[in-house]
């Protein structure tokens, strides 16, 4: 199956229909709510029903605490990943237990450590995936959760907790701009190894602000992909808000709210996001046809206000 086929994908997925929370209770281990970047499970399932088919191998080199392995394995997929911090690594280990216990036929190998080692932590898998699927670390951009000293959410004191990966500076997340993206071009270019011909890779990613500019972090991840021999084959956008009577309802934090109206305060035309991209890459080498431009039509900045 490649992306060309667009099979069961339209241009906007709705998989914000259920707030996380929701998506993730009785699924999950309630520990693993204090991931402070995971991808919604409806993203993943998704994209892992319109790649793969039942046996296929879905990897995911920076799994935090294992949304693309529970995914794949509910679904009758085998499932590898990789995650640096021991503390997601055994949170994904014991959401692959819990999937595997209410009936998940899948099977799993997890590694800890750099994933850009992912081919040789992996060997035995080189060439075998059909779907690579992964996100990248928002360094302290995420916002984790959230208190205001204020009721209304306005003007007070805001405490922010689970919004770190860790303290290790080895952590992508921790590094300067350049380096996360050179970081993760390389754990793209490792992952690739364990592809087979034709497989896909997925990326899902949101643009940030960082101290109140908007980065456009998708346009980057496809530079330093396409640096790494990937070539764009197709992007949608994979809601985080609901859909209800032709309008979106927002599943936006309190701070992400709070953040919001400040800069509107201060002039700046901010929105909260609504989406995040799902961009889809084969090897440079493996495209069909040549026709990229038409499909890598821009479906980016849904915001909402
Ligand atoms: C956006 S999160 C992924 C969350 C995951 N999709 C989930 O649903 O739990 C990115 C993850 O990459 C991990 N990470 C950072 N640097 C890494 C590296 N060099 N190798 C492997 N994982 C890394 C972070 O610890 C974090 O858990």
């Amino acid at each position: 199956m490649s992306p060309s086929q667009g099979v069961g994908l339209v241009s906007v997925l709705a998989t914000g229909q259920k707030p996380s929370r929701i998506q993730r209770r009785g699924r999950y281990t309630r520990e693993s709510m204090r991931h402070p970047a995971k991808m919604l499970p409806a993203i993943a399932a998704q994209v892992i029903e319109a790649f793969t088919a039942p046996g296929d191998l879905v990897v995911d080199p920076m799994c935090g605490i294992g949304t693309t392995l529970v995914e794949a394995i509910h679904l009758g997929r085998d499932a590898a990943g990789m995650e640096y911090e021991p503390h997601w690594a055994q949170m994904a280990a014991a959401n692959v237990l819990l999937a595997q216990r209410q009936g998940a036929t899948g099977t799993v190998k997890l590694a800890i450590g750099d994933a850009r080692t992912i081919a040789t932590a992996h060997l035995p898998l080189r060439g075998k995936a059909a779907l690579v699927l992964t996100s990248p670390p928002y360094g302290s951009y995420t916002h984790g959760h959230v208190r205001s000293g204020h009721r209304d959410g306005d003007g007070g004191p805001v405490t922010k907790w689970n919004h770190r990966y860790s303290s290790d500076r080895g952590n992508l997340a921790h590094r300067s701009m350049p380096e996360l993206l050179d970081g993760f071009g390389r754990i793209l270019a490792a992952t690739t190894r364990l592809l087979r011909p034709s497989g896909v890779v997925a990326v899902t990613v949101r643009p940030i602000r960082m101290r109140g500019e908007l980065i456009d972090l998708p346009g980057l991840v496809i530079g330093t992909a396409h640096k790494h021999g990937l070539t764009l084959v197709d992007r949608h956008a994979a809601l985080l808000a609901g859909l209800r009577d032709g309008g979106l309802v927002t599943r936006a934090s309190f701070f992400q709210m709070l953040e919001t109206r400040r800069a509107r305060d201060k002039g700046i035309p901010a929105c909260i996001t609504a989406h995040e991209d799902l961009l889809l890459f084969q090897r440079a080498a493996e495209r069909r046809d040549g026709n990229t431009q038409d499909k890598t039509r821009c479906v980016n900045s849904e915001e909402t206000r």
